[in-house]
């Protein structure tokens, strides 16, 4: 199981869009996908037109009240979400008093590892919290998401030093790739951003930038991924490449059980 973990400490910059259509899109390819809307926003949970109601959600999977398992939402065979509420705030005041809080979601996910092959999660819009401190810890890779706008390439060059500082301090070797998003061809500026992306992070940087898209916004509006009713949408076809990079993106520990298999 692979666990990709969404973020920036920026607010805005497309994290939820793309959780939940790279999500899509790996599914899409085959494989075995969950979701988890790690935003006390709940707008994943919202943009997969989940209503939660009662039920358990990710709060009280990351309480410890109930196993990861039953608080699942099966959107359609092979891609589920665990979905998340405006309470799941309260686990950063909880975590206070909580005994390693960061691991709580390492943990929980731990009995779905034979269940699923990639879990993407949607973190919420800061570096600082327990949550995205979750989410950074129980990563095989982290997702720098940039929207290629004004003072892009310096939002991004913070946050890459913000998450490589938190992995080091765990002694985490988890690589940290960024992904373009919004990007618009037209204008030059974009064109420049995307330049200076690729000066900066080099590797890092995945091939396939996001483009800017009409047809996704109103597939998050709408609750169904842009890829069940326009899987020809020029957007669909972003995520379908940026998926089968994922795919062809393989962590250390693969490459060591490769080597072990051999
Ligand atoms: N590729 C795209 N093309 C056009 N609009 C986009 C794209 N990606 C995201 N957006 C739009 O940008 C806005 C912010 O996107 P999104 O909610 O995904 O960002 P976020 O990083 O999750 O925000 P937050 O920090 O509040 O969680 C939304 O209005 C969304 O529709
Ligand atoms: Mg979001």
């Amino acid at each position: 199981m692979q666990i990709l973990t969404l973020a920036n400490q920026k607010g805005g910059c497309g994290k939820t869009t793309t959780a939940i259509h790279l999500a899509a899109a790996l599914h899409a390819a085959g494989e075995r996908t969950l979701i988890i809307d790690l935003d006390p926003q709940a707008h994943a949970t919202l943009g997969l037109g989940c209503f939660v109601g009662r039920s358990p959600s990710l709060l009280e999977v990351l309480r410890g009240e109930v196993p990861a398992q039953s608080a699942l939402r099966q959107l359609r065979p092979g891609i589920s979400l665990l979905p998340a509420t405006l309470s799941l705030g309260e686990f950063e005041e909880e975590a206070t008093v909580a005994l390693e809080p960061e691991r709580a979601l390492g943990h929980a996910l731990r009995p779905l590892a034979s269940s699923f092959d990639y879990v993407v999660i949607d973190c919420p819009p800061r570096a600082d919290g327990v949550l995205t401190a979750n989410a950074v810890r129980a990563a095989n890779q982290v997702l720098l998401i940039v929207e290629t706008g004004a003072f892009a390439l310096q939002g991004a060059v913070r946050a890459f030093e913000i998450f490589s500082g938190m992995l080091e301090s765990e002694g985490s070797s988890t690589p940290i790739q960024v992904l373009a998003t919004m990007f618009d061809r037209r204008t030059r500026f974009a064109r420049d951003v995307l330049i200076g992306m690729h000066a900066r992070f080099g590797e890092r940087m995945y091939d396939t930038a996001i483009r800017s898209s009409v047809k996704l916004r109103e597939a998050v509006a709408s609750g169904v991924p842009l890829q069940w009713t326009s899987p020809r949408a020029r957007a669909s076809s972003d995520f379908a490449a940026l998926a089968s990079e994922v795919r062809n993106t393989m962590s250390p520990s693969q490459i060591a059980s490769t080597f072990l298999e051999l």
